[in-house]
């Protein structure tokens, strides 16, 4: 019996066998089969802004209608088709069921159709390295979190030589079409190998899928990322778990950082699930120009007003990308940016037998305000900004402990209060960084279908000639028989932005709104959260049980598509 035990031990949990065993939803068009769907145009469209210069740009892929597919009760008969598939950037619960989607609908097409997974992101297709799936492969990964099937990069492809080489590859493997599963930044990419494919008459398309736990690849037609659910629902249980120990216990103040880079969604909606004391709202601070002082302040006055009741303890929930959105922090950093390139070629940065002796060394090469904000950081928070930069030029948020940087200035507020008279109690606190806990998580249902379906649905793309095409499954608020499939052309989504200097054709970054119904919910009540303890506790994720408990999508959607919620 033990041993048994150990065997068993060493090989799936419960839930990953009882997950396995899970038939993701599609929707109703979908579900007729991969042969059974017709083509729907809509009207032709044109980018959100900076219309004439995308169109340029992309001359043979703009402008092309939205489409949705419908079922017919006639078969097609479809050509033998290779596809690469790509996962690129950072994990997202949800996207082994994008590949496990794909895979079905192309062997549903035609049994010879062949899938080729590209390995550790977009370097795979660059460099060559694939594997290409089996039924007995694939299967050891349905509804499961992570991106290891075929492993995930932020190599960013974008030049010549790099699409050239893409092509030499898919050329030998006989590969007629790519998908690329990724945020703005690899959709972006995708967009521009997709013209580029077409401009030099390659006949391979690219589709697009749209991943991140940020929630920040959301516009008209794309409801949400997929992800965002899973990753918000683990950031709710812990928070809510956090909340009941901070009421047991009633000792301490608990600091929370959430990923989420730059946009606030994972914060809010985390926030929304749970209902804690303080939640920071990163757009807010750049809209009303905040000072990191003002921060600090409204802080420590809501900390001393709950300690004047005896509440020594709360929840304060701050979003990881919060440090460049506080202006004077803003400038310093993208000051920062700037002088790393020189910094890394310098002799006495490079030598220096202290990190003070770099600090200095910094600080005297920064404009002379950002010099100042630079000076008065604590020294964990110099160092961690001095770490490497990110493929894109950008700070790591993740790495730097924001979190800690409050707790240290309202501490020292604290102190000065209490010498005033203004604070009476004891801060004692604690720092959480939630993360990497929510990106691989077992999605939930409404991302396993979700993905399930974006996967089978960027095959149907694919078999209908598309290319330059984001999948799009919308009505997401419905029970997922009532989703809508179709396909978004990438160029809809672009503007010119300014990056590290030059200007480029980018999909356009979707940042909390703060005249939006979720933003507004959390303006609403956050007064009364902050004194009378409104906590939730959302609990784990359930997979089996209920459809109304099972199936819930995230406050964010609900709000948004105005209906009501729990
Ligand atoms: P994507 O934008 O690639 O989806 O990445 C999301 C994210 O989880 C951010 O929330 C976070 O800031 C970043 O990745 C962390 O990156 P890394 O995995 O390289 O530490």
């Amino acid at each position: 019996m033990l041993h048994d035990r150990e065997n068993n031990m060493r090989e799936l949990s419960p839930l990953q066998i009882e997950r396995l065993k899970y038939q993701p939803k599609l929707p109703k068009a979908l579900m007729r089969g991969i042969k059974n769907l017709i083509l729907i145009k809509g009207h032709e469209t044109e980018a959100i802004r900076d219309k004439e210069q995308i169109k340029e740009l992309f001359k043979n892929t703009y402008g092309s209608p939205l489409v949705t597919f419908e079922g017919t009760n006639e078969e097609n008969d479809s050509s033998v088709k290779n596809v690469g598939v790509i996962l690129s950037g950072g994990q997202a619960p949800g996207g082994h069921n994008v590949i496990a989607g794909l895979y079905d609908a192309l062997k549903q097409a035609n049994y010879q159709n062949k899938l080729y997974g590209f390995l550790g992101g977009p370097a795979g297709i660059i460099d060559g390295k694939y594997i290409e799936f089996s039924d007995e492969f694939i299967d050891k990964y349905r509804n499961t979190g992570g991106f290891d099937i075929i492993g995930s990069g932020r190599t960013k492809l974008e030049t010549q030589e790099q699409f050239e080489k893409s092509l030499e590859v898919c050329k030998r493997l006989n590969i007629s079409a790519v998908v690329i599963i990724g945020g703005d930044d690899s959709n972006t990419n995708a967009a521009l190998l997709a013209e580029w494919f077409v401009q030099n008459d390659c006949g391979i398309q690219v589709i697009g899928c749209p991943k991140t736990i940020d929630g920040d690849l959301k516009n008209e037609q794309i409801e949400i990322s997929f992800g965002f659910d899973t990753a918000t629902k683990t950031y709710g249980e812990l928070i809510g778990n956090i909340q009941r120990d901070a009421n047991s216990a009633k000792k301490y103040w608990h600091f929370i950082k959430i990923m989420g880079r730059s946009a606030s969604h994972v914060a809010l909606e985390a926030a929304l699930q749970t209902q804690p004391n303080i939640t920071l709202i990163s757009e807010e601070v750049e809209e009303k120009q905040m000072s990191l002082n003002e921060i600090i302040n409204n802080m420590a006055e809501i900390i001393a007003k709950r300690a004047a009741n005896g509440k020594n303890f709360g929840i304060a929930v701050i979003p990881e990308g919060l440090i460049e959105f506080i202006p004077e922090m803003k400038s310093m950093i993208a000051n920062l940016n700037d002088i790393m390139g020189e910094l890394e070629q310098d002799f006495n940065y490079n030598n220096a037998t202290s990190t003070h002796e770099r600090f200095e060394i910094v600080e005297n090469r920064l404009q002379e305000n950002n010099s100042k904000v630079f000076h008065s950081l604590p020294a964990l928070i110099k160092a961690q900004l001095l770490m490497d930069r990110d493929p894109h030029g950008n700070v790591q948020v993740s790495r730097i402990e924001t979190e800690k940087l409050l707790i240290e200035m309202i501490k020292t507020k604290l102190e000065e209060m209490k010498s005033q008279g203004q604070y009476v109690g004891k801060f004692s606190e604690q720092a959480h960084f939630f993360g990497y806990e929510g990106r691989c998580a077992f999605p939930s249902n409404f991302d396993a279908d979700y993905c399930y379906s974006l996967g089978f649905n960027a095959f149907a793309l694919v078999n209908f000639g598309l290319t330059g095409y984001l999948s799009s499954i919308k009505n997401l608020t419905e029970s997922a028989d009532n989703w809508i499939a179709g396909g978004v052309p990438l160029t809809v989504m672009m503007n010119i932005e300014k990056r590290h200097g030059e200007f480029k054709p980018v999909i356009q970054k979707a940042l909390v709104k703060l005249d939006g119904p979720v933003f507004k919910m959390l303006e609403k009540n956050r007064e009364n959260w902050a004194y009378n303890d409104k906590y939730i506790f959302p609990g784990a994720i359930q997979y089996f049980g209920p459809s109304s408990v099972c199936d819930l999508t995230t406050i964010t959607l609900q709000l948004e598509k105005q209906k009501t919620f729990v």
